[in-house]
């Protein structure tokens, strides 16, 4: 069985109700809005947040799930979503899961205004259902993603960045949905225990941090991941490979990669030639340890709890996290 049906296989239920109720989330009476979000429901990604939403919900209740534990998925799906259509406004990128993004086939202002209509239907969704708790979670994490997205674009093309702010920068945008993800599956289920919903959260974080650096790890392959690669260097963002690597090499090399970076970074070639350098120096290979630190730090808050199917599930989730492809 391959590793992504072994982990849907305790919640396969729980995510075909979801996909139903994540569909009729987004309905709009506008046309317009109707159509870009068919396409966007038919071009659905690895649905991995949805997924830690309810196997954390089972795994901290001994498998039970309430109706808000599906409304705390589609609000993060939701905003995720909301965030990927932003993103690709704010990267100038042109793909997104394998097809055309939305900027691409409607340009700027229309993907502008579909990302907030989704991010207002989500926070809509926990409004409309008192859903308080689950809401000051998912708010706490739409603040820092977009506050991390502004430190990127204020930190990232510096060239003295340095690894704190890198981790810092990819806790904010990226680690803090997966956080509220688990914060909110345990909080459906467990309204009053703190410390297991504060330790899901962190567990999140854990697995955000380790989610991101493999992502920017993908910028450094060629392989078909469903979205541009060699990006972030074009967009002059820099991420742990390249922060290692300015960090190690001599003054020398690091003066050519400085001025490929700033000056040439929209000429192909020469970005092939700084990903092949980083290569060489063991870039890779750094950012990949400390990608498993995380890993590892995440499944060591997995061994309180009692063997179950969903913490098994949950642990090839950890694992596929960094091993996945795409
Ligand atoms: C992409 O997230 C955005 C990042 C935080 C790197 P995913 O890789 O989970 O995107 P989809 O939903 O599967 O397309
Ligand atoms: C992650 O940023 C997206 C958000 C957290 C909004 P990236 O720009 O690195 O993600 P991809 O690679 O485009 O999915
Ligand atoms: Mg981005
Ligand atoms: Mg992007």
């Amino acid at each position: 069985m391959k590793i992504t049906a072994q982990i849907k296989a305790p919640i396969r239920a729980e995510m075909e109700l979801f996909e139903q109720k994540f569909l009729s989330s987004m309905a709009s009476k506008v046309a317009l809005l109707n159509r870009i979000t068919y396409y966007i429901v038919n071009r659905k990604g690895k649905q991995m947040r949805p997924m830690f939403v309810f196997l954390v919900a089972k795994m901290v209740s001994g498998g039970r799930i309430e109706e808000r534990t599906y409304r705390g998925a589609s609000v993060i799906e939701l905003i995720h979503t909301a965030t990927l259509v932003h993103d690709d406004v704010v990267d100038d990128s042109n793909k997104r899961r394998g097809f055309f993004s939305i900027n691409a086939l409607w340009k700027n202002k229309i993907a502008v205004l579909v990302g907030d209509y989704l991010l207002s239907k989500g926070l809509l969704l926990s409004i409309d259902n008192g859903d308080f708790d689950l809401l000051r979670i998912i708010s706490v994490a739409v603040r820092e993603m977009s506050e991390g997205e502004l430190l990127q674009i204020e930190k990232a093309r510096r060239l003295d960045i340095t690894e704190e702010v890198y981790y810092e920068i990819i806790r904010q945008k990226t680690a803090t949905l997966i956080a509220a993800c688990c914060a909110m599956g345990a909080a459906s289920v467990v309204l009053e225990e703190a410390e297991t919903i504060e330790k899901m959260r962190l567990f999140g974080e854990y697995i955000g941090m380790a989610f991101q650096i493999k992502d920017d790890l993908f910028d450094y392959t060629d392989g078909a991941i469903g979205k541009p690669t060699g990006i972030d260097i074009k967009e002059q963002k820099m991420t742990l490979p390249l922060i290692y690597t300015l960090n190690t090499c001599t003054a020398e090399e690091k003066k050519w990669l400085i001025n490929s970076v700033k000056n040439h970074n929209k000429d192909k070639k020469r970005v092939r030639e700084v990903i092949a350098f980083v290569k060489a120096h063991k870039g890779l290979d750094y950012a990949s340890k400390r990608m498993r630190d995380y890993q590892q730090k995440a499944l060591a808050l997995l061994t309180d709890f009692p063997a179950s199917d969903y913490k098994d599930a949950l642990t090839l989730m950890v694992n596929y996290v960094i091993e996945r492809e795409i």
